[in-house]
């Protein structure tokens, strides 16, 4: 009954999604609510806003301001980000809009020429913003209110959405511990430090697919890659990840970076479970990596254009493949793990 009012998905701040990522999902519009999504309630378009806004535009997006609040509100902000010199030619706004309804939901994609499934909606109230997305029948992402200070109106409102959210909460649990979870990404995106404390932490097994392989194999992965080849490698990653299907739950699997570039590997991390993706900078990477010496694909004395090079051939997979992508670079351990949990 409640699943109505259930986000998509959910995320700390607007300013913390991965947007380059829903882009390449296929997105190309974007409904934002404005007030605690965007800025504080009333406040006017601030530098971060005026950024992201020019980000987006670069990024080729559209968007669509969609505010339950009066013009002079919304048109104020819409000014804001024109002084801040965004080339708001891609920017429209709908004031009065009286979500949930779904008749402005309708006309913010004919205003930005988006469809249903290119459309992602972005705000911070369940019961008009998500609501009405989700009636619309377009992904909802629910934000932190910027400023946890708020009317009493709304603070009624809050313990409500409180009950919805641990409701929420519980069935996504209830799910994954019927499954497992799945991290993948690059090479040094941190996928074994984030999987073993997640498995403490949740008291969910731990396992290590490049470590399964190389028990099975009795062989290290330098020497199966050197001895039998990158093809032989890839069908063991197939084998073991059939075998954890029919055996695996309630673990914390980490997948070598490479896992998921086989259709069939794709088609088999689907069923084993939850997929995280764990996005992290090629800087990060060649700093975290420039002294190892394990894995044999970069292994080159061009170690910086490999990393680049292969990235570049497997972003889009990684992000597709994923229910979930948390950008990693400058966040600790704990906070990464608290964006997964934020959202399972
Ligand atoms: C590989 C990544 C490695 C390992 C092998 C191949 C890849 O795992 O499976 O060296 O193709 O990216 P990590 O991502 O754990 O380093």
């Amino acid at each position: 009954m409640l699943e109505g009012f259930y986000p998509s998905a959910r995320a700390r701040s607007s300013y913390d999604i991965d947007y380059e990522g829903l882009y390449e999902q296929g997105y190309r519009g974007i409904i934002y609510d404005i007030d605690n999504t965007l800025v504080e309630h009333g406040a006017d378009a601030d530098e971060r806003s005026i950024e992201l806004f020019k980000d987006l535009m670069n990024m080729g997006f559209s968007v669509c301001l969609l505010s339950n609040n009066k013009r002079e509100r919304v048109k104020r902000f819409y000014d804001g980000l024109v002084d801040g010199g965004v080339n708001v030619s891609r920017v429209y706004y709908i004031y009065d809009a009286k979500k949930p309804s779904r008749k402005n939901y309708r006309l913010a994609m004919k205003l930005m020429g988006t469809k249903r499934r290119t459309t992602c909606f972005i705000g911070d109230q369940l019961f008009t913003d998500v609501y009405g997305a989700n009636r619309t029948g377009i992904r909802s992402l629910l934000v932190k209110p910027i400023n946890k200070k708020e009317e009493i109106q709304i603070v009624l409102k809050r313990k409500l959405e409180k009950v919805v959210l641990i409701n929420y909460k519980n069935d996504r649990w209830m799910r994954l511990k019927q499954s497992n979870l799945i991290l993948i990404g690059f090479m040094g995106s941190g996928k074994t430090t984030i999987g073993q404390a997640l498995s403490k932490q949740w008291g969910f097994g731990y396992i290590d697919l490049d470590e399964l392989i190389e028990e099975q194999e009795n062989m290290s992965i330098r020497d199966i890659f050197s001895k039998k080849g990158e093809e032989y490698f890839r069908s063991l990653e197939t084998k073991t990840l059939k075998l954890l299907v029919r055996t695996s739950k309630r673990n914390i699997i980490c997948t070598g970076g490479g896992t998921p570039l086989r259709d069939e590997n794709r088609k088999l991390l689907k069923r084993l479970g939850y997929v995280v993706y764990l996005k992290t900078s090629p800087k990060t990477v060649i700093e975290r990596l420039k002294d190892d010496t394990s894995r044999p694909l970069l292994q080159r004395p061009d170690k910086e254009k490999a990393v680049h090079e292969l990235m570049e051939q497997r972003r889009k997979i990684y992000q597709k493949q994923a229910y979930l992508t948390v950008i990693t670079d400058g966040k600790t351990i704990d906070e990464i793990i608290d964006e997964i949990e934020q959202d399972i």
